[in-house]
């Protein structure tokens, strides 16, 4: 697992859209398959992605890593946002995009339709070549959150806290996060401080732990110096080197 610590959101965005497009660049095989993760953080890195149209977009197949149970168009479904930012400037075709569509008789049918989705594109079991996810202040990742039973299977549907808006979500669960190639974690702000430190600090219960915990594949964690502040210094230090 490799630390960043970047000055700010804006350094933290053009490096995350660098290492995606790393990847996306140097991945072997006929198709580039990526979870995006939803939220505020990631939305400069796509418009950073977006503007780039040189890459070898055709390539590419990106799944949701989580939506939120709102219907279609609704400006707080990630899907909008993935939409608005990255999908929508490239001109990528809809069969390149697994979404994860709440619109099903119930949310956990709705979640296992998506879960077969995800096997067409990826494989069974799984395998995504990258998965980018932020978490949250509380420490969730995807729609993860901590407290909660495991989420079974390759796609789940979930609840999130009471105090949270849009409490009913779909999500990659952590065994298929595990599985992926590479993770690529951004996380942002002061209000995620104690949790990135949290997370950080080793095994645990929170969700990234259990994500990035003795996992195989490599792990690019980018934050910037607000969401560091909680860090140990040798942990700042090393995150703060170049090498
Ligand atoms: C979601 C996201 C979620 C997000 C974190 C951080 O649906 O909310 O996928 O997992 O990554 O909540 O959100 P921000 O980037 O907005 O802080």
């Amino acid at each position: 697992m490799r630390l960043r610590i970047l000055a700010d959101p804006d350094a933290v965005a053009a490096a995350a859209a660098d290492a995606f497009a790393a990847a996306l660049t140097t991945s072997e095989g006929p198709t580039f398959v990526a979870a995006l993760a939803g939220g505020r953080t990631p939305r400069a890195a796509y418009a950073h992605l977006a503007a780039r149209p040189e890459l070898p977009w055709a390539r590419a197949r990106l799944v949701l890593g989580d939506e939120r149970a709102l219907p279609d168009g609704h400006p707080d479904r990630n899907r909008s946002m993935v939409e608005a930012t990255l999908v929508r400037p490239l001109g990528l075709s809809p069969g390149q995009v697994l979404w994860l569509e709440p619109g099903e008789a119930t949310l956990e049918a709705a979640a296992a339709r998506a879960q077969a989705g995800l096997l067409e594109v990826a494989g069974d079991p799984p395998r995504l070549e990258l998965a980018l996810l932020g978490m949250g202040a509380d420490g969730h990742t995807a729609s993860l959150f901590p407290g909660q039973p495991p989420a079974r299977g390759w796609v789940a549907a979930t609840e999130a806290p009471p105090d949270t808006a849009a409490r009913r979500r779909i999500t990659l669960t952590t065994s298929t996060l595990r599985r992926a190639r590479a993770l690529l974690v951004l996380v942002t702000g002061a209000d995620k401080a104690a949790a990135l430190a949290a997370t950080l600090a080793g095994p645990g219960p929170l969700p990234l732990q259990s994500i990035l915990h003795d996992r195989a594949g490599e792990a690019l964690i980018l934050v910037d110096e607000a969401a560091a502040s909680a860090l140990p210094p040798d942990r700042v230090s090393e995150g703060r080197s170049d090498d």
